[in-house]
């Protein structure tokens, strides 16, 4: 098992590239099973999560070639409708397959996605959704077995705006007959990138950003080459990063639009953020930050995969800080771990209230998921002493080259096999 070992770091200083995004990347992987033809993404993060993907469509017969970060996928025939159970029960949005098989194939069997450690994390808008389409769903010792001879354009409103089940169904309907609309849909900036993918395609997909995506099924989709979307949370995580030690930084790669409300809260904070450039944007942390309260929501409200970093941030932000998590039910992982490091905070079901110290005490802490990870990072770089990160594992499923990307920062960080 790997391990990071981090001593308190003076402010960052440079320039970072930000990575092609993952969960824009995931689901336009599963996209690929739609066409026998070649797909091309470029700008293809190789992170653990997107070689599990690899490996489940390479186990379903894809042909995959990688190229630094240009990735290629060729599904010329699905050899087999059932999702192999060691490869999805490793990652939840393996799910992501089960609507482009069923669309191709006419069947799809797959295991129910555990939980994880932020939440329960059903798929029942996806199930919702596929059954509104006409699949026959039957459900038995853990797997979902869908069959459908052809999918039917549906009307399908979904009851919580679900990013998961956006994707699923509205990869299913481009093969069905007919049009499909989902109604309070989600508009992440992911969605849209599927959607620009699945039209590049051939797909008739309309409204793709607002709360309804109208999908006219067409009869066979095409090969395509894509460049994925910037990161959007990496991007947040660096500007929290930089925002914590007093930095200077300069993000490369950034849809500024995407960034909104890191930015928004950030400035909220005192925090300099110059967005006058093309493609990056510059920030300047500052050791004295005004305390702020923050909610997430569904996009465009502050992102939930954002909050774990910014609770760190806030940990050492003098005042009273108060964060609202609405999406998960459990994704205050990382507050444990920093009251062990010195923080001051008290949960209240979905609240936290932090009362920022001045600074923060390393030691021995855990990673419990990916952004909880991400958070403890961004902790120990402005505790003082060393803290040493274990089950870094949940972090690179999502961040690539991220120990890479903070030296050259200046941030003193190392991984160690533990
Ligand atoms: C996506 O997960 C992201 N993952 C998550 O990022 C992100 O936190 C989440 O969207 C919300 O923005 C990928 O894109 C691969 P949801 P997803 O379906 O699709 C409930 C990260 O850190 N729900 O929008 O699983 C669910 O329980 C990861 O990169 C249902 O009740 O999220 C949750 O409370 C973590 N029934 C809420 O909706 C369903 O059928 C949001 O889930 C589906 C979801």
């Amino acid at each position: 098992m790997e391990k990071f070992i981090i001593e308190h770091s003076g402010a960052l200083k440079g320039r970072v590239r930000i990575s092609g995004s993952k969960n824009s990347v995931l689901p336009i992987i599963a996209a690929t099973l739609l066409t026998d033809e070649v797909c091309i993404m470029h700008d293809v993060p190789k992170l653990t999560d997107v070689l599990i993907m690899q490996n489940i469509i390479e186990d379903l017969g894809a042909k995959t070639i990688w190229n630094e970060e240009k990735l290629s996928i060729e599904v010329g025939d699905i050899k087999k409708t059932q999702v192999a159970y060691e490869l999805c029960s490793k990652m939840r949005a393996s799910f992501l397959v089960a609507g482009p098989i069923l669309a191709r194939c006419g069947e799809v069997k797959i295991s129910l996605p555990g939980g994880c450690a932020i939440g329960s994390r059903p798929v029942d808008l996806h199930l919702k959704g596929l059954v509104a389409l006409g699949a026959e769903i039957s459900q038995e010792h853990g797997y979902i077995h869908a069959r459908a001879k052809k999918l039917e354009g549906a009307n399908i409103y979904l009851d919580f705006p679900s990013v998961g089940a956006t994707e699923n169904i509205m990869m299913a309907a481009t093969l069905a007959e007919g049009q499909t609309i989902i109604q309070n849909a989600a508009v992440e900036p992911e969605i849209v990138d599927l959607s620009n993918f699945l039209s590049s395609m051939g797909a008739q997909i309309r409204g793709s950003g607002t709360d309804t995506i109208k999908i006219t099924g067409v009869n066979r989709l095409r090969g395509t080459s894509h460049n994925i979307i910037p990161d959007r949370i990496e991007a947040g995580t660096f500007m929290c990063a930089a925002a914590v030690t007093g930095g200077d930084v300069f993000l490369e790669n950034v849809v500024i639009d995407h960034l909104k409300p890191a930015i928004a809260k950030l400035r909220e904070m005192g925090i300099e953020i110059n967005e006058g450039f093309d493609d990056g944007i510059h920030i300047k942390g500052s050791l004295d930050r005004l305390p702020i309260d923050i909610k997430t929501l569904p996009y465009p409200g502050f992102p939930t995969d954002m909050q774990a970093q910014f609770l760190s941030l806030l940990a050492v932000t003098p005042g009273t800080n108060i964060v609202t998590e609405t999406v998960f039910e459990n994704r205050f992982m990382h507050v444990p771990e920093l009251i062990r490091m010195g923080a001051d905070i008290k949960i209240d079901s979905r609240s936290a209230v932090i009362e920022g110290v001045a600074k923060l005490a390393g030691t021995q802490v855990r990673a419990s998921d990916l952004r909880a990870g991400a958070a403890l990072v961004i902790a120990a770089l402005a505790a003082a002493g060393t803290t040493e990160i274990h089950d870094i594992y949940h972090i690179d499923r999502g961040y690539y080259r991220f120990d890479e990307k903070l030296r050259a920062l200046g941030a003193i960080i190392h991984r160690k096999t533990s």
